[in-house]
């Protein structure tokens, strides 16, 4: 069964801040700069559609694709921007056909940690299909953030039935997908990190 973030939806942000404060922000908005040129974007499992707002504000020509499982966070985001070069799509995106367009690139925030390792692979070369993508996640190298990352987990089984458990390799299944890392910056003591692949036969 697939995971709900409906329950969660409405209070995202605020567990957000709260456990956080701004640092997933920072994280997201890290390489939104090299986002401007993008005309064609397709966001996967952006949630509440904050990240939505700032790139259109800073993108007036964009069209976005706007991808999410979860209807409550998909409403959310609509109400937040509510413009017509947004396509908001409903959708579980651990199966099922590819997403139809072409993109210059693809925003995940986030979101690549809610698959299993054996999924992830399949879920990075479904939507991979844009010469840049712009990646927000955790990552673990001390046991810490080890303890901090299975805490998360465990809230997100309780709140929205997610079966993950552990960090898949999301940089593998890039890399297999034929993206290279070309840069990455890591924020809050090395737990978050933003990071910015491109396609390899699209780099000059
Ligand atoms: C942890 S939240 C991250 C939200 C946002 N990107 C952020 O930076 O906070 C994960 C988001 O991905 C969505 N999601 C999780 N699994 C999904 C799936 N299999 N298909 C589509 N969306 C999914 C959830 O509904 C939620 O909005």
């Amino acid at each position: 069964m697939p995971s709900n973030f409906d329950p969660v939806a409405r209070w995202y942000r605020w567990l957000e801040y709260a456990g956080f404060g701004g640092a997933l922000w920072r994280r997201r908005v890290e390489f939104l700069p090299e986002l401007r040129a993008a005309r064609r974007v397709l966001m996967a499992g952006e949630g509440d559609g904050r990240f939505l707002q700032a790139f259109l504000a800073t993108n007036p020509q964009a069209t976005v694709t706007y991808v999410d499982g979860s209807a409550r966070m998909l409403e959310l985001a609509r109400r937040r921007t509510g413009t017509e070069r947004v396509q908001f799509l409903q959708r579980d995106l651990a199966e099922g056909p590819a997403v139809d367009g072409e993109f210059d690139a693809i925003v995940t925030h986030f979101f690549l940690d809610c698959f299993r390792e054996e999924e992830i692979a399949n879920v990075v070369a479904r939507l991979g299909r844009a010469p840049m993508w712009v990646v927000s996640e955790f990552q673990t190298p001390h046991w810490i953030w080890r303890s901090v990352v299975r805490g998360l987990y465990a809230f997100f089984g309780l709140t929205t039935g997610l079966r993950v458990d552990r960090l898949p390799d999301y940089a593998a299944a890039l890399r297999s997908a034929g993206f290279e890392l070309t840069e990455r910056r890591e924020g809050w003591g090395g737990l978050l990190v933003s990071e910015l692949w491109r396609r390899r036969d699209t780099m000059q």
